[in-house]
């Protein structure tokens, strides 16, 4: 069934490849995004392109009303776990509070579905590998926590709103899917979208920089951790088959699916080390690695248990493999990035903001 659907931070990384899919899929779909860290040219020219903030509850109303929307899906935040370390308000302030003032927005206007960004930083360092999601929260930073308030916010609004509810069945009200993802990595597969995000810190990115020149090399943040090979291990997912899961979280709630959380990753890791020599066979290039000091906050091995994610969403990854995830994300660093950025030209977005503001 084709929604409305508004997609918060659809100019950015993971929100862009999930707005061309639920295009694609015949979603109608506006995008809100502060272009804090988007691209305008990442979002599919037939979505709406609205320019503002989750936090403007009255510009966000207006969104709701006016575009009659079914289903909110929410990406807009901020993502870097340092940061959150030195700058926790920011963190509170946009990712907890926004979320909030979306929330309240999507109460006022009887918008009942919701997805949501959440993040294996929720988790903190876990006991038990791989993580389920009814394992205990304890987020180490800032950023975690305030992935987790957001969860928390979420419970108790779908618990109040089913309470509600009309429905004899206890079905209905306010749903939502919180999707806890891993390591989020790679470029879509016809390399037209990708990751440009400046500055960034996460590793398949790094290593793609700098097998492209663009850094010097990469330093090993740690070899003297108990796994195999001393380095850190993550589950590495492709940022399509994460793009996907949000589809399969729409479709789980628009058939009265009750609200979830869900691990969203493989479900198996790699080391540091395999990622930078498969990264460095991708490439062809033998670009510099040297072994640093371990970086605070950083868990040894981060994993995810997928079983729940499998029971309840239709929902089969296609790209389950290291070697597409860093050719992809190296494709997108060498060709694909450059090529989008030179887009300067302004496209039908501008005519569809001006329209509704
Ligand atoms: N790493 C390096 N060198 C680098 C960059 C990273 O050795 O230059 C290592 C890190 O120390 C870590 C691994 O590569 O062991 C992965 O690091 P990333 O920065 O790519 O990703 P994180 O695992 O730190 O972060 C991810 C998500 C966060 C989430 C976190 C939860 O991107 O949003 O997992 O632990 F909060």
């Amino acid at each position: 069934m084709a929604l409305n659907v508004l997609v918060t931070g659809g100019a950015g990384y993971i929100g862009s490849h999930t707005a061309r899919q639920l295009v694609t899929a015949g979603h109608r779909v506006v995008v809100l995004d502060n272009f804090y860290s988007g691209h305008r040219w990442a979002v599919p020219n037939s979505a709406s392109l609205i320019e503002g903030d989750v936090a403007n509850g009255e510009l966000v109303k207006r969104l709701l009303r006016d575009h009659k929307t079914q289903a909110v899906i929410h990406f807009a935040g901020h993502i870097v776990v340092p940061e959150s370390v030195e700058n926790p308000q920011k963190y509170y302030l946009n990712n907890t509070a926004g979320s909030l003032s979306l929330m309240q927005a999507c109460m006022e206007m009887g918008v009942d579905k919701f997805i949501f960004s959440s993040s294996a930083a929720v988790y903190g360092t876990p006991e038990v590998l791989p993580a389920r999601e009814d394992a205990p929260t304890a987020p180490i930073n800032p950023y975690g926590w305030s992935k987790l308030m957001t969860e928390w916010m979420l419970r108790d609004l779908a618990t109040s709103r089913k309470l509600d509810s009309a429905r004899s069945d206890g079905q209905g009200g306010f749903r939502y899917v919180a999707l806890r993802y891993f390591n989020v990595a790679g470029a879509s597969i016809d390399g037209s979208l990708g990751q440009a995000t400046p500055e960034a810190t996460h590793l398949i990115k790094v290593a793609c920089e700098a097998a492209c020149g663009k850094r010097d090399g990469v330093t090993v943040f740690g070899d003297d951790y108990d796994t195999a090979d001393g380095t850190c291990i993550r589950d590495y997912i492709h940022v399509e088959d994460l793009a996907r899961a949000h589809l399969a979280a729409l479709d789980y709630l628009t058939a009265d699916g009750k609200s979830e959380i869900l691990n969203c990753g493989y479900g198996h890791g790699f080391s540091v080390s395999e990622v930078l020599n498969q990264v460095r066979q991708i490439s062809g290039v033998d670009f510099a690695v040297t072994m640093g000091s371990r970086r605070a906050g950083d868990p040894p091995a981060l994993t995810a248990d997928v079983t729940r994610i499998h029971e309840v969403l239709d929902w089969t990854p296609q790209h389950q493999d290291l070697a597409v995830i860093c050719r992809t994300a190296h494709a997108w660093e060498k060709e694909g990035m450059s090529k989008r950025s030179e887009t300067t030209a302004p496209s039908a977005h501008w005519l569809s903001s001006l329209l509704v503001i």
